[in-house]
């Protein structure tokens, strides 16, 4: 018979099962052992610190995490001599590019079957990610988009509207005029279908934009989803001369992401590229993986241009909707970093900007691998 432990799973399957649950789970799950010294570090644990599991193996925690709980109130120090789970709702720790992150956490002992204290576990989150927030943000970005698009779209539709109407009236003449040619009909009808067909297109492609966007995420191939959207922009390429170089690693690992969003996020990346650099402009996109060949964790696009650069003052802005300094002809609305920002998020990546006024700007994208 098969023994059963946690409601009624097969204990052979226990591994898989709790191997599965932490790499799939949002929350980071760290272990320690007595020493304090990382055992086991999850998906979800890279994602928030950005350091890679090869990185922190066997590792003192204070070193990696730098977090202010460490000096004063050690809790695992708490969670082996109490032996009960000890929560604590603010721990600020430092990311691995120096970044300081506010998590909470709770932490409790491992025991091993003779009831003998092995190390800690600690489950932690990112407490500045509140994902219905941030959610409900994309949502209302994006219908203001659509509110901007508005005057486009109008246009968009009256000309086909026009065209069905002009070609309605020319067989209600024939009619009158008892011209029933039947070649003349169908031509005529063909063209209503295809003015028909170019309105229910434009609506299709507005509701697409308008839906809930929940990512829906699967293995994703960066440079490649890159050189399919390249073409896209060809045209503005050759009308500013731009010079783009590309430095790809080779065999660059699948990320976790939705490629329309991702499309989004690389469009929006390199229009703004394309917009700050003067003709003979140069852009160059870099793709490369973190971490030991086979198991990266994470993948970098880099954007860089040598264009008008952002002032520092204006660094704390350029994210917030509705800022943009893009006036005339390549007016923008400013939304296009707060969708890219919040798209980001959804995908546990990360999003860095240098730059320097009048010389460029290098806009940084790290997304965790499959
Ligand atoms: N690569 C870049 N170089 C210089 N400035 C940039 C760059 N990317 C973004 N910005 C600044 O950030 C602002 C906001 O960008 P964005 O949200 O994409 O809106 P928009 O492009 O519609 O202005 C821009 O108006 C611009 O001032
Ligand atoms: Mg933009």
């Amino acid at each position: 018979m098969k023994k059963h432990d946690v409601k009624g799973l097969d204990i052979s399957l226990m591994r898989p099962f709790i191997e599965g649950l932490l790499k799939n789970m949002e929350g980071g799950v760290f272990t320690i052992d007595l020493d304090k010294r990382i055992l086991s570090f999850n998906k979800a644990a890279e994602w928030i610190t950005g350091y890679c599991l090869e990185d922190v193996l066997g590792q003192p925690c204070r070193d990696i995490f730098k977090s202010n709980i460490c000096d004063d109130s050690c809790p695992f120090d708490k969670a082996i001599k109490k032996g009960v789970p000890i929560n604590i709702s603010e721990a600020i720790i430092t990311s691995k590019e120096g970044y300081q992150i506010v998590t909470s956490r709770s932490t409790f002992g491992l025991k091993d079957v003779h009831g003998n204290l092995q190390g800690v576990a600690v489950i932690f989150r990112d407490k500045t990610e509140v994902t219905n927030l941030r959610q409900q943000l994309l949502q209302s970005e994006k219908l203001a988009v659509m509110g901007q698009l508005a005057a486009g779209v109008a246009h968009e539709i009256n000309n086909p509207i026009n065209g069905i109407v002009t070609y309605i009236h020319l067989l209600l003449k024939k009619l009158e005029q008892n011209d029933v040619d039947p070649e003349t009909w169908k031509k005529n009808l063909r063209l209503v279908e295809r003015e028909t067909v170019r309105i229910g297109r434009l609506v299709k492609n507005l509701l697409n934009f308008s839906r809930k966007s929940t990512p829906d995420l699967r293995a994703v191939s960066l440079d490649r989803l890159i050189e399919r959207t390249l073409p896209l922009l060809q045209d503005q390429f050759l009308l500013k001369h731009i010079k783009v170089t590309k430095q790809y690693d080779s065999d660059l690992p699948d990320i976790l992401g939705d490629v329309n969003q991702l499309q989004q996020v690389v469009l929006n990346l390199i229009l703004n590229a394309v917009q700050a650099v003067s003709e003979q402009g140069e852009i160059k996109i870099s793709l490369y993986a973190e971490g030991t060949k086979g198991s990266e964790c994470f993948v970098h696009l880099d954007i860089a241009d040598n264009g008008v650069g952002i002032p520092e003052e204006a660094m704390n802005k350029i994210f917030d909707p509705f800022y943009t300094t893009k006036t005339g002809e390549q007016g923008g609305v400013g939304l296009g970093l707060s969708i890219v920002n919040q798209i980001m998020k959804a995908h546990h990546g990360r999003l860095k900007i240098k730059s320097e006024v009048n010389k460029g700007t290098t806009v940084s994208v790290r997304l965790p691998t499959v």
